[in-house]
């Protein structure tokens, strides 16, 4: 089965693992805020996690250093590459069709690969691979884009596109799919999944934070907006309208006994 065009491409260039741990205030953000919702839901360690489309390791890094015992499989060579380099374990694969057997892990991570995905049937087979190979009464965790994010940066363009659409369509780079938050809840039931919960993971000040950044020039922001922009997002676990606010959504659902 062939990736998008372009998804290598893409993560040639960049850094990726630095894009959450360079000290950039929004990847600061999404890593704080990733890792305290994962820590609210996962299984004590030890627990085996697969970790489908973990990039170059920056989850399963601080997840082996919980004690978990993890597996990373990427599309792209480059960050198994990287990931191995740390001494993470990582292979190879598409989270379409899994190497991994039936019921051979406590967790699936899917952080990544959804919205890499713009046709709906090969999102769903991603969806049955991970409920496949988690155990029953197994969480999988998967992270998706948010449609109506983009209406609050003053400076997109596509931002109606995406709305109507769910697609942001570049012209040096794969397509995006972005998720309405109903539509990620039906995803994952129509996979055979129970639906626990959708979470927010920037927040609703993702934008403003953006924003900020073009006005300065300056990707740290200093602690007063990142500690900001934390109370936001979290206020918003209990106040579950807001999740729309949101670019990052995760959502959490369970295999069945
Ligand atoms: C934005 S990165 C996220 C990396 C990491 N999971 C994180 O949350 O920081 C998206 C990752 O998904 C991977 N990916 C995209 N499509 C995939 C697919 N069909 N199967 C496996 N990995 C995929 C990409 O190679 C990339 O490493």
């Amino acid at each position: 089965m062939a990736l998008i065009p372009d998804l290598t491409d893409f993560y040639s260039g960049g850094d990726e693992a630095g894009r959450l741990t360079s000290g950039r205030t929004i990847g600061t953000l999404e890593l704080v805020r990733t890792q305290e919702l994962l820590r609210a839901h996962l299984p004590p360690p030890p627990a085996s996690v697969l970790d489908v489309g973990g990039g170059p390791g920056v989850h399963a890094r601080w997840l082996t250093d919980s004690g978990y015992e993890v597996l990373i499989v990427d599309a792209v060579e480059r960050h198994v590459v990287e990931a191995r380099g740390q001494g993470l374990a990582a292979c190879v694969g598409d989270a379409r069709s899994l190497d991994q057997a039936d019921g051979s892990f406590d967790v699936v991570l899917m952080l990544g690969p959804l919205y890499h995905l713009p046709d709906s049937s090969e999102r769903a087979l991603a969806w049955r691979e991970a409920r496949r190979v988690v155990k029953p009464g197994g969480l999988v965790a998967a992270a998706a884009l948010n449609r109506y994010a983009k209406l609050l940066d003053l400076d997109s363009r596509s931002a109606l596109d995406i709305a109507t659409t769910g697609l942001r369509v570049r012209s040096n780079g794969p397509t995006s799919y972005y998720h309405d938050p109903a539509g990620l809840q039906a995803e994952a039931q129509e996979a055979g999944l129970d639906h626990l919960a959708v979470h927010a993971v920037h927040g609703p000040a993702y934008e403003a934070l953006r924003a900020e950044e073009r006005r300065t020039g300056r990707k740290n922001l200093g602690g007063k907006a990142l500690e900001t922009a934390l109370a936001a997002a979290r206020f918003t676990d209990d106040h579950p309208g807001l999740v729309v606010t949101s670019l990052h959504l995760l959502t959490i659902a369970r295999r069945p006994t």
